[in-house]
């Protein structure tokens, strides 16, 4: 096992933020796990997990013990009457995964194209767009305790999935007992690794259409017969939106959406209506209301500023984004401290208190 000192992690976070893991393991399988575990130096110091960091904003060196996770695979792993299970390593790139399924036959993954990050990284946030969430295609995970080095399995349930949320970002409370397997029972965060994600993808596919981009791309192209697009024309499409709207972290560093779309109550909705009649809000199936947090920061002027380097994207004001570039990149401070400000306007004058999505280390 090679413990790699001082690694630049520049180009290992989708920011482009400059700053050093003081050490550093590659995991490339199970067996490196176990290698960090058994080492008596190693095994009890604080850890953290890095997959393909697009969705952390770094404020300084990274002290705990760096997990750098790189373990490969993709394969039809069974099949049952109803489904393709998919297996896929938790250090392959969520994209290649998405296109990967489609050119073997197994839709289902369209919706989520283009996200950025790893396979590992994709229950951790559940992600999301255009109408489908990971926890709709997820079937189970392999996972290692990184304190007992257990391996175990939970199912969708067991992860708890939220809106951009699982137990894999919650910390144990203190005083709780360590976990058994198959039944964490509380928060995972710095507690469990995840070393393969399953899917599920229906034989019976169909689309799930319905988001106004789509509509607009269904429109300007439609299927010749008026029948169903197919799963790789959505593919594609949503690839051609998110390269309109979103910033591609490869030419500009970014973090995806860097807040979470708030939700209210139908009462507090109806009173900001009155005084803001344009907002963009969804009702949700529970009867509260979503609202889009990048009207919200739109509304407020944000589009296009800077604070330092740190810039709210031109084109989607929940987007922040490293002005910097290679030669002056954007600080972990200068970020937050952007974020911060948009925080407080965005409340005084909705009310309302935006949450970051990305973790700040
Ligand atoms: N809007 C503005 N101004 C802006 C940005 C957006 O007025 O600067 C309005 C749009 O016009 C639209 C509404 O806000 O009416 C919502 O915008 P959009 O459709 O782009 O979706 P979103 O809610 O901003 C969410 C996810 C994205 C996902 C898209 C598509 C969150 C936090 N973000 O964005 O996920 O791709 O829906 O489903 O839920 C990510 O998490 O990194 C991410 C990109």
């Amino acid at each position: 096992m090679l413990v790699e000192k001082n690694v630049p992690l520049q180009f290992s976070n989708t920011f482009g933020i400059v700053a050093k893991a003081l050490s550093l393991v590659r995991i490339a399988s199970e067996a490196d796990i176990a290698a960090v575990l058994a080492d008596p130096a190693l095994k009890s110091v604080p850890k953290f997990v890095l997959g393909g960091g697009s969705n952390i904003v770094l404020t300084g060196d990274v002290k705990p013990l760096v997990l750098k996770i790189e373990i490969p695979g993709k394969r039809l792993h069974s099949e049952t009457a109803k489904a393709w299970i998919i297996e896929a390593g938790a250090g392959e790139s969520w994209h290649e995964l998405v296109a990967w399924t489609l050119q073997n036959g197994y839709p289902g993954l369209e919706n989520l194209a283009l996200i950025p990050g790893t396979v590992g990284a994709s229950p951790v946030q559940n992600i999301g767009a255009y109408g489908v969430e990971l926890q709709d295609r997820f079937l189970e995970l392999d996972a290692i305790d990184l304190t007992t080095g257990q391996s175990f399995t939970l199912n969708a349930a067991q992860c708890a999935f939220g809106y951009r949320d699982s137990v894999f970002k919650h910390k144990s409370s203190a005083g709780e007992a360590a976990s058994t397997a198959g039944n964490p029972g509380f928060g995972l965060a710095d507690k469990a690794l995840i070393t393969k994600v399953r899917f599920a993808l229906p034989k019976n596919w169909k689309p799930v259409l319905g988001y106004a981009d789509i509509e607009k791309k269904m429109a300007q192209s439609p299927v010749p017969d008026g029948g169903d697009p197919t799963a790789q024309q959505i593919f594609d499409w949503i690839c051609e939106i998110r390269r309109t709207k979103l910033p591609d972290p490869q030419v500009i560093g970014n973090a995806g959406s860097f807040f979470k779309n708030p939700t209210v109550s139908n009462e507090q909705c109806a009173d900001i209506i009155q005084r803001e009649p344009k907002i963009v809000h969804y009702p949700l199936a529970d009867g509260s209301i979503k609202l889009a947090a990048g009207w919200l920061i739109d509304a407020c002027g944000w589009k296009g500023k800077s604070i330092g380097n740190a810039g709210v994207h031109e084109r989607h004001a929940l987007v922040l984004v490293n002005r910097g570039g290679r030669e002056h990149p954007v600080t972990g401070g200068e970020v937050m401290t952007l974020a911060k400000a948009i925080q407080t306007s965005v409340y005084e004058r909705f009310g309302i208190l935006l949450e970051h999505e990305p973790v700040v280390v």
